[in-house]
């Protein structure tokens, strides 16, 4: 009798083809969503793209060289056992389906804000009582910047689409340096292991977090209080205990000393003022254990990524980003020296930089 072929031997193989047929699909989706998106601006506010440069044909293979090198390292984190390989296919398919008409309604009330060049416009209703005056912009051109519900809900699309479909993969890869340094925890239960991110937003970190320590208590901070609603309708959907959220301003985080052990920051520094960008470094420094690990993720730099240039000058005008061309010359070495971390590694991957730092032990 012919053997039936053993389905186990080819699973890896056939899981790989899934993640990167996905990942391509989640590609192809954002490029064919901003060429038509660009299109319409041009329409309505041609002034706006004849702003940027094109990309030469160099940066385009580079970039497509870096992208298949991200879903490779992705791919090989979770072979190895960061993450569960399941977390390669979470989506938020639901609120893909019921949003995703709003990213366009939404799009004559961005082209209304570029004519005007009107950057902090927020709806009536809306509190902006006790926010710092930098964190009252529309980033992104978005409506309401981070102060509503529909902001909240559009947010994970629009940055899906922003980053061609990566914008999980490139957070992911803060998972492998936050557990490789928790192992300097290793003679404490992993219950009583405290992880916070920092700048939760709408809680896609504070997932792939929970998929990756399963045990361990999460904690996630943010200034709006609608992101934070949306993060908590999100977390909650997935087993294992509720993160905390805490309203907070990350430059003044309220925890004790020596807190946590592993504290996380995924694009929250290119949104920050300078001064901002040190006040945080020394509260995450403050809040951290004793051998506890810093991990930032964040936009690339010109420092040391000028083939991008280009696209790093381009950004800010397609989006509203009033900190970003500070940002991308900044040297976050030195700032994360001067606020007391040691032993601080750098790694890009795709579109996205990463600073690894440690509070001495
Ligand atoms: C670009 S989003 C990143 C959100 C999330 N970390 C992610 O990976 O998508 C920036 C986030 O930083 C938050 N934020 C900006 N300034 C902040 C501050 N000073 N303190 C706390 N949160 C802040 C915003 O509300 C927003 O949710």
């Amino acid at each position: 009798m012919q053997s039936i072929p053993n389905i186990d031997r080819f699973l890896p193989d056939l899981t790989k083809l899934a993640y990167q047929t996905f990942q391509q699909g989640k590609t192809m989706f954002g490029l064919a969503h901003k060429t038509l998106s660009n299109q319409l601006t041009d329409l309505f506010v041609p002034e706006q793209q004849q702003k940027t440069k094109p990309l030469s044909s160099e940066t385009l293979e580079i970039l497509q060289q870096r992208l298949v090198k991200l879903q490779e390292a992705d791919w090989q984190d979770a072979q190895r056992g960061v993450y569960p390989a399941s977390l390669l296919f979470d989506n938020p398919w639901s609120d893909f389906f019921r949003y995703y008409p709003e990213v366009w309604l939404d799009m004559p009330k961005i082209w209304e804000r570029l004519q005007q060049k009107e950057y902090q416009q927020f709806a009536s209703e809306i509190d902006k009582e006790g926010y710092p005056a930098y964190y009252l912009q529309n980033f992104h051109y978005q409506t309401d910047g981070y102060l509503s519900d529909l902001s909240a809900n559009l947010y994970d699309l629009q940055v899906e689409i922003l980053f061609n479909g990566t914008a999980d993969a490139m957070r992911r890869r803060i998972l492998a340096p936050l557990k490789q340094g928790l192992t300097a925890f290793a003679t404490v239960p992993s219950q009583q292991i405290r992880v916070l991110d920092v700048a939760c937003g709408t809680g896609r970190t504070l997932r792939m977090i929970r998929a990756a320590l399963p045990k361990a208590a999460l904690f996630g901070i943010d200034l709006s209080p609608a992101y934070l609603r949306k993060a908590n309708q999100l977390l909650s959907e997935i087993p294992g205990e509720l993160p905390q959220l805490l309203k907070a301003n990350a430059e003044k985080l309220p925890y004790l000393d020596g807190y946590f052990h592993g504290l996380t920051s995924v694009f929250l520094f290119h949104e920050l003022p300078a001064n901002s960008r040190q006040r945080v470094m020394e509260e995450c420094f403050r809040v951290l254990q004793p051998g506890g690990v810093l991990v930032i993720c964040d936009s690339i730099q010109s420092l040391d990524s000028p083939e991008f240039q280009t696209m790093m000058e381009n950004f800010p005008i397609l989006f509203h980003e009033p900190y970003y061309r500070h940002y991308t010359t900044d040297n976050l070495v030195e700032r994360l020296e001067k606020a007391g971390f040691v032993d601080i590694q750098r790694e890009n991957h795709f579109v996205s930089k990463y600073w690894i730092a440690h509070k001495p032990a």
